[in-house]
């Protein structure tokens, strides 16, 4: 069985990125590749700033920012030869079959013989996905579908082809389940696997009734949220999270994949509104913003406690010793835990601004209208 000890992650968005920290938590040394960025000076750009994301996220997808030292980061172009060294190879890019293959040809070229190629695509058959490769390369292939964002959605669902070894899905399965603390669920080869044939279609659903109600993205998120036990970002929430560009390419991929019967090929249809906030750049938390945008502010009060926070503790050495000293270890424990105890007391605001919904627009009865500013 392959023995799991170096893995590498191509594609540093949203997933990949995710996904390489999560290896890393687990103490796995990982490769993480992506494209070059065009008119980027610094070819790992974009690997360095999904790094980068995965540390600042809150929460972060680091247990410790020490881990990110197992991410090494390069690109599809220069360091293909880092896959030698690597016994699984995770993709992550985007969710078109034509992208997924080109990377899966360069790939074969490149990885050691018997290392396990997997796909996080979220639709795309597996037989699909390697029609045309080499048959050694569909033996070492399989799905391994993680969720978003990947340290802390404990489900992973796991599709083999009809040509996958054995041995292989066997040792991922086993390597999830144990190394990186995943509950493995083996999904047969349909479009959406589980997850998905049931998620998209009710989140599509709420979009669509939401924007022919007129209803709004935060009161439709207040019933579907936590009173409803899903988790709170809502439907509206959770388009953000997942990226808003991302359904229509998952959408499209269902509709070509899903039978002529299927009760989505009646609900889909792709809103103007979406159309708009894509082309716009608001694709969610990674573009713009999106249904909502996440301004973390800190006030005037909560700034002067962090800046003042050892003037205060040495003022009072001087005034009371026992006083000042118990000040001083407060402030050098809080900034070792990084415990968020100052903005706690400075009321610092955290707030989703709810109101500048959708960027420029916003739904109301009738349509999409501009926002007035
Ligand atoms: N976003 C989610 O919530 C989610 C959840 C589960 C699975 N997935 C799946 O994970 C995969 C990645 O999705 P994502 O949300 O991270 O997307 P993303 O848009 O955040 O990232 C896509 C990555 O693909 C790279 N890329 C673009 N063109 C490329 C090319 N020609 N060759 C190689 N790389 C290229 C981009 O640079 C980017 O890093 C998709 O298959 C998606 O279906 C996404």
């Amino acid at each position: 069985m392959v023995d799991i000890k170096k893995v590498a992650v191509l594609g540093s968005g949203v997933m990949g990125s995710g996904i390489a920290a999560h290896m890393a938590n687990a103490g796995i040394p990982v490769v993480l590749l992506d494209i070059v960025k065009p008119g980027e000076k610094n070819r790992n750009a974009l690997t360095e700033g999904g790094v980068e994301k995965q540390l600042g996220a809150k929460p972060s997808g680091f247990v410790h920012k020490n881990k990110a030292k197992l991410v090494t980061c390069g690109n599809l172009e220069d360091n293909l030869g880092l896959l030698k060294e690597c016994d699984w190879i995770v993709e992550a890019v985007l969710e078109k079959l034509e992208v997924k293959q080109e990377v899966y040809r360069k790939v074969d070229a490149a990885r050691k013989p018997g290392s396990i190629v997997s796909s996080n695509t979220s639709t795309l058959p597996i037989h699909e996905l390697v029609k045309g490769l080499p048959p050694a390369f569909a033996k070492d292939f399989m799905i391994t579908h993680f969720f978003n964002p990947p340290r802390f959605m404990r489900l992973l669902e796991v599709v083999k082809g009809e040509q996958t070894r054995p041995d292989a899905f066997e040792a991922i399965s086993r390597f999830a389940d144990v190394t990186l603390g995943k509950g493995i669920v083996e999904c047969k080869d349909t479009p959406g696997f589980i997850a998905n044939r049931i998620g998209v279609y009710w989140l599509m659903l709420a979009l669509l009734e939401a924007i022919r109600m007129g209803v709004t993205p935060e009161q439709a998120d207040a019933v579907m949220g936590r009173p409803v036990g899903i988790p709170k970002t809502g439907v509206f929430g959770l388009f953000d999270l997942i990226g808003i560009d991302l359904m229509p390419l998952i959408a499209r991929e269902m509709l070509h994949t899903l039978p002529e019967s299927d009760s989505f090929r009646t609900l889909y249809t792709e809103p103007e509104l979406v159309k708009k906030m894509i082309a716009d750049g608001y694709t969610g938390r990674k573009g713009k913003g999106g249904f909502y945008r996440i301004h973390r502010v800190e006030c005037f009060s909560c700034r002067f406690f962090k800046q003042c926070r050892y003037g205060f503790a040495l003022f009072f050495q001087f005034c009371s010793k026992p006083i000042g000293t118990v000040l001083l270890f407060v402030a050098q424990t809080v900034d070792q835990l990084k415990w968020p105890v100052f903005p706690v007391i400075a009321h610092a605001h955290r707030f989703i601004d709810a109101g500048n919904t959708i960027g420029n627009f916003r739904h109301e009865r009738g349509g999409v209208r501009q926002r007035s500013r």
